[in-house]
Formats: C-alpha cells, structure tokens, sequence
C-alpha cells in the first residue's frame, strides 16, 4: 500500500446547511433505503452539533413528537417523545427515564464552513430530509 493509498478520506456528505439548523434546535434525515434506512438527527447546543440514530435505547422508536422537534422546551435535554426519558445532548447518556443509564447511538457529524457533514458510510445514498419520508423534516 502507497502512503497515499493510505491517505483516502473518510467518507462524508453534506446532510445540510449549518444555518439550517438554530441553537437548541435539531432536524431530522433519512439515510439510505430498504433494509439500509437510518433514520438520525442533528441538533445544535452552545453553538456545537451533535449526531444520533433517531432510536430510542428504551423502546426503539423515534425521539420527535413532532418533525424535528427533540429538545425540552428549556432547550437544555433530548427528550424522547414516546415516554419521556432526558438525554444529554452532548453524549446521549439518559439522565432519566425508563433506560436511564443506557445512550443514545452517535452519528459522526461535523460542521465545516456554511455545511453540516455526514462523517460515515450512508451505503451510497444520499440523505434525504426525514420529511420526504412522512417522518420529519428536512433542509
Ligand atoms: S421509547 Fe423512549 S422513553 Fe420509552
């Protein structure tokens, strides 16, 4: 292996604008399709993203209860929509709530110049905003 074979890039995608995304706000996306669909979400604290798989470690199902809605209403907590459980932002850990202890999964996601990256494999395909999918919206 050359030293630039060894070099390659991660794969990454754009999923959004930074602007698209406010302070205590977060939006959704779809990732691939068919058995590869990965529902995840973006949410901004402090200035800084953060990214999880839309999934909550209690019961599976989506954190919003409402499209892109998945902060507290003080914008300090995660919240998941089904039965309440708190998440720190910044780690997914939930404080509490029926899996407290448990985390949410991370995404690798990265704000670079005016864009939001997606830093893992989405199997090829593009992200599509959660809204297209009836779930949440997207930018
Ligand atoms: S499914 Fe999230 S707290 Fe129960």
């Amino acid at each position: 292996m050359t030293a630039a074979e060894g070099e390659l890039d991660p794969p990454r995608r754009v999923l959004c604008r930074g602007t698209d995304i406010a302070e205590a706000a977060g939006k959704g996306f779809v990732l691939g399709e068919g058995r590869r669909k990965r529902e995840v979400f973006v949410v901004r604290k402090d200035g800084r993203i953060f990214g999880y798989v839309n999934s909550c470690p209690h019961a599976g199902t989506p954190l919003d209860w409402m499209p892109d809605r998945f902060f507290t209403n003080d914008g300090r907590f995660l919240i998941c929509a089904t039965h309440g459980a708190l998440f720190e932002v910044e780690d997914g850990m939930c404080l509490r709530g029926p899996c407290r202890g448990l985390a949410l999964e991370p995404v690798a996601v990265a704000e670079e110049g005016e864009e939001i990256w997606l830093l893992e494999p989405d199997e090829g395909f593009a992200p599509t905003p959660a809204g297209a999918a009836g779930a949440t919206s997207g930018c």
